[in-house]
């Protein structure tokens, strides 16, 4: 349930700390690999040998191995963790965290790293009552720390309260549910979708293009990217810019272009969504040269160009989506349908130029959602981030129905 995770156990000077033996044996059970930072003082309640032993990983604590002078540096494990997390947490180490303060290996890795932070504290049960403890987990909190809050029992004070570090066993469930809430609804899914317009070369310096600007093709790529899908991004000429790690992007110029290279990733996708503005014609012979003007008439003989996503919709396979586009200007519904129901698509993103504010260039769309007659969900004029936001809630709900 944690493999492949890698987790950060700081552990600090609490009486809690003989914890941190059952909760590394519970963490690396689970598939975890744990590496622990001990506080100086730390030391004193747990040996570093059992947490070595048990995590399989060297104990730091020192800036430095005092044998060779070899840098434990803090900053490479703030980016190697996916999670770190102190167990016990003390009132002394929360109130250095709190504040900044950095003079030990834990607080320098605390401050550096770049992953989620979870805290158990453990303390007497005035310590965490006090004002300060609880100002200090207020600002903690505020940083985006968590806490697995300490239960009430019997403390090693001999008073009975709230200030027992939870059991490991329950950290580590926690640590689970963490885990799981942080899960991506379009993780592993595999998504092609193709945005902007095409250019159908007329010459070597002319064009058929049309208004498109890419922008709504490229809000759906980065909110998918950000609901976890790998995508492929399939770009006609626009001059929209996208930076993701989980957003290929592949250039084509043509109708045909796209065609050829949708085609050959679609198969192995989860999806794709036809969002590009593709010429439905193309000039039969582009001209060589560039055509000078002095010509009486210029007419120029135009075929078909292929339906992209009628194609992807003839290969579709059972469990893959395809959802289209429509920019209509009359008939919107009964145009959309027929859309849906010729090119086998799953659903179709319907927009009308009818609508103030929506289709091209615009920074703002408003579209429905057509599945089937009477089965049409219709959204308010928002701005195009918004709208992906709608499109891709749909593309998640199709993968879990
Ligand atoms: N489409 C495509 N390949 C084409 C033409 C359109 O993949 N050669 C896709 C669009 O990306 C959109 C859907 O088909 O998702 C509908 O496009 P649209 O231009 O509205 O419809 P057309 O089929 O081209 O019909 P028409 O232009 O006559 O309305």
């Amino acid at each position: 349930m944690l493999k492949g995770k890698n987790i950060i156990l700081g552990v600090t000077a609490s009486i809690a700390a003989y914890k941190a033996a059952t909760l590394v044996r519970c963490l690396v059970k689970e598939g975890a690999t744990v590496k622990v930072i001990m506080t100086p003082y730390g030391k004193e309640f747990i040996s570093p040998v059992t947490l070595a032993t048990l995590s399989k990983n060297t104990v730091l604590s020192d800036f430095f191995k005092h044998d060779d002078g070899a840098w434990n540096s803090h900053v490479d494990l703030g980016i190697w963790a996916d999670v770190m997390l102190i167990a016990p947490t003390t009132a002394n180490t929360m109130a250095k965290m709190a504040h900044g303060i950095c003079d030990n290996l834990l607080l320098t890795t605390y401050l550096s790293a770049k992953c989620p932070i979870v805290h158990a504290p453990a303390m007497d049960l005035d310590m965490f009552r006090h004002p300060a403890t609880l100002r200090n987990m207020e600002i903690l909190k505020s940083y985006g720390d968590t806490f697995i809050e300490p239960s009430s029992g019997e403390l090693a004070s001999g008073l009975y309260g709230k200030g027992r570090m939870e059991e490991p066993e329950i950290i580590t469930k926690k640590l689970i549910e963490f885990f799981d809430s942080k899960k991506k609804i379009l993780s592993n899914r595999k998504i092609l979708i193709t945005a902007g317009p095409t250019y159908e070369k007329l010459d070597p310096v002319r064009f058929i293009g049309n208004f498109s600007s890419g922008k709504m093709g490229y809000a759906i790529a980065e909110e998918l990217a950000e609901q976890g899908a790998d995508v492929v991004l399939i770009s006609g000429p626009t001059s929209m810019q996208i930076q993701h790690s989980n957003i290929q992007r592949i250039d084509v110029v043509s109708a045909e272009e796209m065609y050829q290279a949708a085609c050959d990733v679609f198969p192995d996708c989860d999806g794709a969504v036809m969002s590009a503005a593709v010429a439905d014609f193309t000039p039969v012979n582009p001209e060589e040269m560039k055509v000078k003007r002095g010509k009486e008439n210029y007419s120029v003989e135009l075929k078909p160009t292929r339906d992209i996503a009628a194609e992807l919709g003839g290969m579709k396979k059972a469990g893959q989506l395809l959802v289209g586009f429509a920019l209509e200007t009359n008939n919107e519904q009964t145009n959309a349908l027929l859309k849906l129901q010729k090119k086998n698509l799953d659903f179709i993103v319907l927009n009308s130029l009818n609508d103030e504010g929506a289709g091209f260039q615009h920074d703002t769309n408003k579209i429905s959602i057509v599945k089937g007659e009477g089965d049409i969900l219709s959204f308010d004029l928002k701005p195009k981030k918004e709208v992906a936001k709608d499109i891709v809630r749909e593309i998640s709900s199709f993968y879990q129905s």
